[in-house]
């Protein structure tokens, strides 16, 4: 259940939303690590979610978010000793809302001044002994980073899933005179793929005016293109076969068809690449909810809490999802380029690959990737840039044509 406010109370409405809900959810959770009264973090988490009040009533809003009138007397007076470290009432809950407002803001200014979660953690312990915070508090929020690569590897490596074929697939290219079969070849080797291709070209999108069932016939019908996006499709569609992945695989196929219409769009990278790097560019994400034991449990509650997944990933892996997908990728052997591009979506300014700002900018214009990070319109203005692309480019109806998402959707 997402943090809520208190009875009474109504819901953020302001920008600062995202930014509140963080600092609740971070600091609910290091009051729990260091047993604070279940009442005390209720109020904690109230006085966190609306710490910015005054802020958000002298832009405007029109929320009674705006006022903190209706904080319990609790909340109030942690919220009061946030803000007056001299007074005491507040407690070690005024402590904890210090040091997650504090990270949470660092995290937030990695745009604009990028470094290790290593280091941020670091930074705050040293502050700490400099009398600026709870040195207990800050040696908690260290020790929240407890998932380690090693073990996200191992969700994913157990899963019956051949990138060897999708590598395959992208080495065929897509107009000469060999491509159509080089690709025959390939789903002539895979009957489930070759099913997968067939039943695609009997499917109503194309309509043939008889029923095909060679491999030659479907691909007259879809194309290298066509057969080699549903072959992608197919190679990763097992990595999501649980029911409660699938929002996650259309996220994935969203993206990939996205990605593509943006490497059309700009000219400036390979559109079959950009087709594949989008349907994997969440791979870590995936790891991280077939993660399971008390680590998979401990991310899933902070998600259902209400933390976006990057805020989460680097709070309890100190690497983000990006980072586990480019290991990932790495042990299937992707191409160099391909990793690098997951490795950084979330951070494109980290890296010069038009890849990474291509990933950026497809995922920003996806309908289906729920509260994977807070928006960034600097991120995503400088990545369209070094696309040679403008904002323009994301406006609705210029999206790639439904059909395509439906028909990898209904292939795979
Ligand atoms: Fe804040
Ligand atoms: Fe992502
Ligand atoms: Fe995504």
């Amino acid at each position: 259940m997402h943090v809520q406010p208190a009875p009474g109370s109504c819901a953020v409405a302001s920008p600062w939303e995202g930014h509140c809900r963080r600092v609740a959810v971070l600091a609910g959770e290091l009051a729990r690590r260091l047993r604070l009264p279940p009442a005390d973090v209720a109020a904690l988490e109230e006085a966190a979610f609306y710490h910015h009040a005054e802020l958000a009533s002298g832009m405007g809003t029109s929320s009674p978010q705006a006022s903190s009138r209706n904080l319990s007397p609790r909340a109030a007076a942690i919220l009061h000793s946030f803000r007056n470290p001299d007074h005491p009432a507040g407690g070690r809950a005024a402590a904890i809302l210090r040091v997650a407002e504090a990270m949470t803001e660092r995290i937030e200014f990695l745009p604009f001044q990028p470094a290790a979660l290593e280091q941020i953690v670091d930074e705050m312990n040293w502050l700490a002994q400099e009398g600026l915070y709870d040195p207990v508090v800050t040696a908690t929020l260290g020790a929240l980073v407890s998932i380690r690569l090693e073990d996200l590897l191992a969700t994913v490596q157990r899963l019956p899933v051949f990138p060897a074929v999708a590598l395959r697939a992208l080495m065929i290219a897509p107009d000469e005179d060999t491509s159509f079969e080089q690709m025959e070849s390939l789903l002539s080797s895979d009957q489930v793929l070759a099913g997968a291709v067939i039943k695609t070209a009997n499917s109503s999108l194309f309509s043939p005016t008889r029923r095909i069932s060679t491999i030659a016939q479907a691909m007259a019908y879809i194309g290298v293109e066509g057969a080699r996006r549903v072959v992608l499709a197919h190679v990763f569609r097992p990595l999501y076969a649980s029911p409660a992945l699938q929002k996650l695989w259309k996220h994935a196929v969203e993206t990939a068809v996205k990605a593509e219409r943006l490497a059309c769009l700009s000219g400036k990278v390979n559109g079959q690449e950009a087709f594949l790097a989008g349907l994997v560019h969440d791979v870590g994400r995936l790891a991280l909810h077939r993660l399971g034991g008390a680590e998979g449990e401990r991310y899933a509650r902070l998600r259902e809490r209400g933390a976006d997944a990057v805020f989460v990933e680097l709070m309890l892996c100190g690497f983000d999802h990006g980072a586990a997908g480019a290991e990932i990728l790495r042990s299937w052997s992707f191409p160099a380029t391909l990793v690098e591009a997951v490795q950084h979506h979330h951070r494109p300014e980290a890296c010069p690959s038009p890849m990474a700002a291509l990933l950026h900018a497809a995922e920003s214009w996806s309908d289906t990737a729920g509260d994977e990070d807070l928006p960034s319109p600097r991120r995503l203005q400088r990545a369209l840039r070094q696309l040679g692309l403008t904002p323009e480019t994301l406006k609705p109806g210029a999206e790639p044509e439904h059909w395509l998402l439906t028909c990898l959707l209904e292939a795979a």
